[in-house]
């Protein structure tokens, strides 16, 4: 998709999400209505959701796709994302040491933490493609905003 093209769409489902996060500050709530969203908007989307922090263990939370791995222990991109506190884009998911593939279809992967307003990372926003290369920085930049919404 042209980058253009794909600021303009990030920028109309933020604006979209900041009118439907009002009603509840339900974290839960709030990562359910956001993956319905991207997972609608974006058809190159395959899988797309939340992990949350419990503990030792990611759990799997709201999402859209196929079925997803329910728990994710000490490896993976997740488990990266959360130890190192940033995102990761991996354009190429067989390249990544210890990529945990929920589904086999899966090529190309982001997965962005989500904070806390204290700075904790309390689950990550994780989407899988298809294609390889599939996410840039302008998802990168954009899919940060959209997991700030979480706990905003
Ligand atoms: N690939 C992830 C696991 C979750 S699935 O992509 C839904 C990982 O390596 O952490």
């Amino acid at each position: 998709m042209e980058t253009i093209k794909k600021q303009g769409r990030y920028e109309r489902i933020i604006v979209q999400l900041e009118g439907l996060l009002t009603k509840t500050s339900d974290p839960v709530a709030r990562m359910a209505t956001i993956a319905a969203v991207l997972s609608f908007k974006f058809d190159y989307f395959f899988w797309c959701g939340f992990y949350r922090v419990m503990g030792e263990e990611l759990v799997v939370g709201p999402y859209q796709g196929p079925a997803a791995c329910q728990v994710l222990l000490d490896k993976g991109v997740c488990r990266a994302s959360v130890e190192q506190k940033k995102s990761i884009v991996v354009p190429d998911v067989h390249q990544f040491p210890g990529h945990i593939a929920c589904d086999s279809r899966s090529n190309s992967e982001i997965v962005v933490p989500v904070y806390d307003s204290n700075s904790n990372v309390l689950a990550v926003l994780d989407v899988d493609s298809k294609s390889f290369n599939s996410f840039d920085e302008t998802d990168q930049a954009y899919l940060e905003k959209i997991a700030d919404l979480v706990y905003a």
